[in-house]
């Protein structure tokens, strides 16, 4: 049980506070301060409905802006992020495939197919429900670009019906390295899953994928939509999404219910899967 001090020990304990005070003193603060952005201005409704409030759009560029920066492989002359590079141009030549592109997963440069099928699912089916503030905020052109820039190198990935590359570069290695994009450490191993080592739950999240932003781009609307999908339309992109996503789900489906760390024990040091039902459950939507 805790004994309370006596009263001398405690003006004694409280003296020592004080006088410690100066030892543990902190940085000093910005001046003027940093302060948040002002909040009342995002709630101010945006004019006539045309017109966007320009914080959240601000916001949404920024966001879209965010993937730019992570980019891998061959950069487009259209490349905003001044101080990237291009990068892992050899990526996939160890299987004798183009497997560069993509997104690197964070501050480093492993590329990740699991919570790149997410991001993707969730971007695409934000922008089948609330497309309307990407095309008010004139974001719109960068979504399409951001989207395919992750389901092309996707659809690489996917090379053959029972095939999905679930990470490129070994996560040790790449963790040892603190540079920048153009002295990236090799050998940058492809790992994949297949019939014979499979994965449910890496299959069925790329299928989720592959299927909400297929339905994207065919205007394939909710029900419940907010505001209708953003407005970037392709039925010959949507069809090969589409084509994609039921040969990944046959092949999620058709194998016994594995995670796919345990066909790919190094893509589950970093990512690994806490089950498949949910994945199955979302590709089957
Ligand atoms: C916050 O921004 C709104 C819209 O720009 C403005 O009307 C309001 O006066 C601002 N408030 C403060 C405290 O700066
Ligand atoms: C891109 O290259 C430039 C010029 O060599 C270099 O200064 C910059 O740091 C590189 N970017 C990254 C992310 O490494
Ligand atoms: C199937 O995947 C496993 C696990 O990644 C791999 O070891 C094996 O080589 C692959 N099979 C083929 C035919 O590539
Ligand atoms: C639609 O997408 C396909 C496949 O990416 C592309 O080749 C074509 O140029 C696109 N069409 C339009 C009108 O953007």
């Amino acid at each position: 049980m805790y004994k309370i001090p006596s009263r001398p020990l405690m003006w004694s304990y409280l003296l020592l506070l004080l006088l410690s005070g100066p030892a543990v003193a902190q940085l000093p603060l910005p001046q003027p301060p940093f302060m948040p952005q002002n909040a009342s201005a995002g709630a101010i409704t945006s004019p006539g409905g045309s017109v966007p409030n320009p914080q959240w759009s601000s916001l949404l560029g920024n966001l879209l802006y965010f993937y730019e920066a992570q980019r891998s492989g061959k950069l487009p002359a259209t490349n905003r992020v001044a101080w990237r590079n291009d990068s892992a141009l050899s990526d996939g030549q160890d299987v004798h495939l183009d497997l560069t592109g993509g997104y690197y997963d964070a501050g480093d440069y492993i590329k990740c197919t699991f919570p790149l099928s997410f991001t993707l699912m969730s971007i695409c089916w934000g922008a089948t429900d609330f497309g309307k503030g990407y095309d008010l905020a004139n974001q719109t052109p960068y979504l399409d670009d951001m989207l395919r820039w992750g389901l092309n190198w996707l659809m690489k990935a996917h090379p053959t019906d029972n095939t999905l590359f679930v990470q490129v570069a070994d996560g040790d290695t790449d963790n040892a390295y603190w540079g920048g994009d153009q002295t990236i450490p090799g050998p940058r191993p492809s790992y994949q899953i297949n019939g014979t080592s499979p994965g449910t739950d890496a299959a069925a999240g790329a299928a989720a994928a592959f299927a909400a932003c297929s339905n994207l781009y065919q205007n394939r609307v909710f029900s419940n939509s907010y505001s209708g999908p953003a407005t970037l339309q392709n039925s010959t992109y949507a069809s090969l999404l589409l084509q994609h996503a039921q040969q990944l789900y046959t092949f999620a489906t058709s194998a016994p219910g594995t995670e796919y760390q345990d066909s790919v024990p190094q893509a589950g040091e970093a990512y690994a899967s806490s089950g498949y039902g949910d994945e199955l459950a979302i590709a089957a939507l």
